[in-house]
């Protein structure tokens, strides 16, 4: 994808703005994990950039080769996810990666990685920075985003299986899309994950977090279900069909790991961030009995080309695997607060 000519004045001025702050081609900001979580950026903020991105990428304005992926122990990843988004002259890559017993071998999170940001009009790098925070926040305010148009507005009860890095963060604010919400329902397999969970958020949080005992007694009193735990290949379903009544909005953080296939394929509704992605992780073992039949990209319901939740009686599927067009759409705004607020360090080239 190139760059609309009558975007390149709009271009130049961004690159000369950025100059102001950073000698282009002579050094790049390097942001550590504490210099990206320092920027001062809003939840809000946040969930509206992720919004933009899943919109932006349905609509085919963005330039997002599939992620280049190595596997090299059962279980994990490494991703190269690239982007371009000529709007936004954003142009980088994340090179992440996921290692489930990471904590328990090496006390390292499961996911981590960096960011490079370029300058898409010369190709020099501009930043080199941590992606854990970005990706973090981001995720979240993707699932946000499925809930505000896959969810009923007025939902009281909201669950969280797993309460790590995401779990942490998809509780914090899920308030904000969710107002109405009373009770929402935490549980891990760690059970000090949960503890820790409630103990940290529930000050700043509204509704009241609880404890469940199990998957059963979660999915049972939440209406709305999201999951971040391990993506694994194979299938080795904890969640059973049969708890899974009507009206459910399920959104997935790991792809298809936790619940019995039976859900996924008589869902009303099974809206995904992207459907060759689906088709990509197929290849990869994700999906042993291949994916339901695709109603819509959560992009093309944001931007109204499709209808989010209907009824209330609906059984909705929201499997946002994550796309480098996310996180280039955060890093922009990280990346220009940055500079206007002098954080990160500078290192020569
Ligand atoms: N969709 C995306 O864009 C995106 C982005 C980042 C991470 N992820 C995925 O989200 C998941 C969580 O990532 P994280 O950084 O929070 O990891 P984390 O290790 O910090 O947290 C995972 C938590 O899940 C718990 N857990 C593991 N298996 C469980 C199970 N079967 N039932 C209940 N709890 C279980 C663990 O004990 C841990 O507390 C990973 O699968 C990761 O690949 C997705």
């Amino acid at each position: 994808m190139r760059l609309p000519d009558d975007l390149r004045p709009a271009a130049e001025k961004y690159r000369a703005w950025i100059t102001g702050f950073l000698a282009i081609g002579k050094e790049i900001l390097y942001l550590s994990q504490d210099d990206v979580k320092s920027i001062p950026v809003t939840p809000h903020e946040i969930r509206s950039l992720a919004e933009k991105a899943l919109v932006a990428y349905s609509a085919k304005q963005v330039d997002m080769p599939p992620k280049i992926a190595l596997h090299p122990i059962r279980d994990t990843f490494f991703h190269a996810m690239p982007a371009y988004v000529p709007g936004e002259f954003a142009a980088g890559l994340k090179w992440g990666s996921c290692y489930p017993g990471n904590m328990k071998t090496f006390g390292y999170p499961q996911a981590q990685g960096l960011i490079i940001y370029n300058d898409h009009l010369s190709g020099m790098p501009l930043a080199v920075m941590d992606c854990k925070y970005v990706t973090e926040i981001r995720t979240a305010a993707v699932t946000y985003t499925a809930a505000r148009y896959l969810a009923p507005k007025e939902t009281e009860t909201a669950g969280m299986i797993g309460c790590g890095v995401e779990g942490r963060q998809h509780v914090k604010n899920l308030e904000t899309v969710l107002p109405n919400l009373k009770r929402i329902y935490i549980y891990d397999i760690v059970e000090k994950a949960a503890d820790a969970l409630l103990a940290d958020l529930q000050p700043a949080v509204k509704a009241s977090i609880v404890k469940a005992s199990g998957y059963e007694e979660l999915v049972k009193n939440s209406s709305v279900i999201i999951s971040a735990t391990v993506a694994a290949e194979g299938y080795s379903p904890v969640i059973r069909d049969e708890w899974i009544g009507g009206g459910k909005t399920i959104l997935l953080c790991e792809g298809h790991t936790l619940y019995e296939d039976a859900v996924y394929k008589r869902a009303d509704k099974y809206v995904v961030d992207s459907r060759e992605q689906v088709e990509q992780f197929v290849q990869y073992g994700f999906y042993p009995f291949g994916h339901p039949e695709i109603y819509a990209e959560t992009g093309e319901i944001a931007a109204g080309k499709a209808a989010g939740r209907e009824s209330p009686g609906e059984l909705i599927v929201g499997n946002n695997f994550g796309m480098a067009v996310e996180d280039m759409f955060v890093v922009r705004a990280l990346f220009d607060r940055a500079l206007e607020k002098n954080i990160g360090a500078r290192l020569p080239l």
